[in-house]
This record gives C-alpha cells, sequence and structure tokens, in this order.
C-alpha cells in the first residue's frame, strides 16, 4: 500500500499527506483483503461504490488494478490553507492524474445516486463513514446501500472498547486515548462502531425497519494488530486530531494535544492500536 501512494500519486498529493497516507496503511490493508476476498467468492466484480469516500485513493487504486470499476460519493468538505475545500473534488482530482477511471457525486447518505447515471453496484463500500452518523441514519444508509448492491454490502469501522494499550507508554497512550474519545464526543463519532455493526440491524427491527436480509449471508470481520513501534501512525493521527480540534475552537483537546505531543514525540512508542472491524453482508444470489 505504501508504494501505491509514493508511486503513482507522487507529485499528485502533497507532501504532508503522501507522509499520513504512507503511516495509516491499515485502512487501506483493510479493504484490500476484504476486496481480494470478495473477487474470489463471486469471480468478478464489475463496479464498487464507495461511500464517503474521502481523500484517500487507494481503494480506487485497487479497484483499477483488479478490473473493478470505482465509483465515489463524498459530500464533505477538508479545511487546507486556511479554507475549505470539497473533499469529492481533491479525490476526483488525484485520480485524474493518477489516471485511474472513476466517477464521482457528493451525494449524502442514507442517499445513493440512483438518478445521477449511475447503474447498481456489485459491491457498496463504506469505510469509517458509519460512525460519523446518527444511528437512524446508520439503519437507512444500510437498508439503502443493501438495496443499491447486487453482491455485497461492507461496513468496516474502528473500535475503541478495548482501548489502545501500550506496555512501553501506558501513560501517553492512555492520554492520547482520553484526547481521541473528547474529540470523538464532541464530534457526535461513536468509538465502538466496529462491535456495534450487527446492533444497527437490531435498531432497525425495534424501529420497525425491515433490515432482516432474507436469504443473506452476515459475516464478521476483526483485524487486530499486535503490539509494535507506530510512533509515526500516532503522531500523524494526534496532527489530524489537532486540525480538526482547532477547526472545532475545542481549547481543552487543542491544548492537550500540544502538552501529549510534546512528550510523545521523544518516544518510540510501541502499542497496541484499535482495531478496525468489518460486517459484510452478502446477498442472496
Ligand atoms: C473518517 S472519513 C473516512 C473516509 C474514507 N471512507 C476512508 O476510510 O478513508 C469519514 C468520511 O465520511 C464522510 N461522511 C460523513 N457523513 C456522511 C454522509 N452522510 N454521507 C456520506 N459520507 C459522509 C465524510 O465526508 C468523510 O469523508
Amino acid at each position: 500500500m505504501n508504494s501505491t501512494a509514493s508511486g503513482a500519486y507522487s507529485g499528485v498529493l502533497g507532501e504532508e499527506e503522501m507522509e499520513f497516507l504512507s503511516v495509516l496503511a491499515d485502512p487501506a490493508r483493510v479493504s484490500r483483503q476484504i476486496l481480494d476476498a470478495l473477487v474470489l467468492r463471486y469471480g468478478q466484480i464489475t463496479r464498487l461504490f464507495d461511500a464517503g469516500a474521502g481523500t484517500d485513493p487507494r481503494l480506487a487504486a485497487d479497484c483499477n488494478s483488479l478490473g473493478i470499476e470505482y465509483h465515489f460519493s463524498e459530500p464533505g468538505t477538508k479545511m487546507a490553507q486556511g479554507r475549505y475545500i470539497n473533499m469529492a473534488s481533491i479525490l476526483e482530482n488525484k485520480l485524474k492524474a493518477a489516471h485511474i477511471p472513476h466517477s464521482g457525486t457528493t451525494t449524502r447518505l442514507p442517499g445513493f445516486p440512483s438518478d445521477a447515471g449511475f447503474g447498481a453496484a456489485d459491491v457498496v463500500h463504506m469505510r469509517a463513514v458509519l460512525m460519523h452518523l446518527p444511528w437512524r441514519d446508520q439503519v437507512r444508509s444500510l437498508t439503502a446501500a443493501y438495496s443499491y448492491a447486487t453482491k455485497a454490502v461492507v461496513m468496516i469501522d474502528y473500535d475503541w472498547s478495548a482501548g489502545m494499550t501500550s506496555t512501553t507508554h501506558p501513560q501517553e497512550i492512555a492520554e492520547f486515548t482520553r484526547l481521541a474519545f473528547a474529540l470523538m464526543g464532541f464530534a457526535g463519532i461513536n468509538p465502538y462502531m466496529g462491535r456495534q455493526h450487527q446492533s444497527i440491524l437490531t435498531l432497525a427491527a425495534e424501529d420497525g425497519f425491515d433490515a432482516t436480509f432474507p436469504g443473506s449471508e452476515i459475516e464478521t470481520l476483526s483485524f487486530p494488530r499486535q503490539e509494535d513501534n507506530y510512533t509515526a501512525e500516532l503522531l500523524a493521527l494526534g496532527r489530524d486530531m489537532y486540525l480538526a480540534a482547532s477547526r472545532m475552537a475545542l481549547a481543552e483537546v487543542v491544548n492537550g494535544l500540544r502538552a501529549w505531543r510534546w512528550r510523545a514525540q521523544e518516544s518510540p512508542i510501541r502499542f497496541v492500536p484499535a482495531p478496525l472491524c468489518a460486517m459484510i453482508i452478502h446477498k442472496p444470489q
């Protein structure tokens, strides 16, 4: 994955984002692993729809290398050079510059772009997106994704329930976790989403939605990592959190992260990161 970021995209991504993507390899690795398994299972996948795609072009590059059409939605904005920039156009520019075929829309979940010239997709992929949505929108997004996909719906989110642990730097990791939870709390992000995918189905049923998906097969996966030196990843996440907390004017989190970074950057930090978890719903074929 790292070589993709530094190869195809050099000159396309800013230096800082190149570094961020290369140290934040895990989401791309997990999506690629799932994609490979789907190709193996279904034989052929023609089209993937990436809902809430963000600005990371690696899934598109992986789709391209596997002969899968890449379509995405991205309704968000991002602060860069002191102004808000449309994330869909950032991703679009990267994909154009890397000559990766694609199409994009700013459709917001739970909506899917049925009348924007997009056909159904074999696979709908939602990574680190449901955790940002209120539960009713999670339910609606999942049922809409299920209608939109012909083969499978893939949900991937972090699960912070076990916390991040470190045998060598427990204090630095505990403080980082405290600040991350404070930020997620203010931002309305669910840190446990990765282990709560199945509860979306329960909530749906309780609220009268039909999310039983008769005949489908539900697969749940976890991608834990061993304790290791992930200092670069931690500092990159810390920087991202700092920018988000500054934008939201969360003085306590901003000051906390400033103090944390001062202590953390000196030491190679070994820790167990929060794992990514996935739920895949395979539709009856
Ligand atoms: C943590 S980022 C993840 C981006 C990308 N999926 C990835 O894993 O690299 C969360 C993304 O969810 C998007 N998002 C938030 N609310 C959304 C909604 N209602 N519909 C679609 N995307 C949404 C944001 O714009 C942002 O790009």
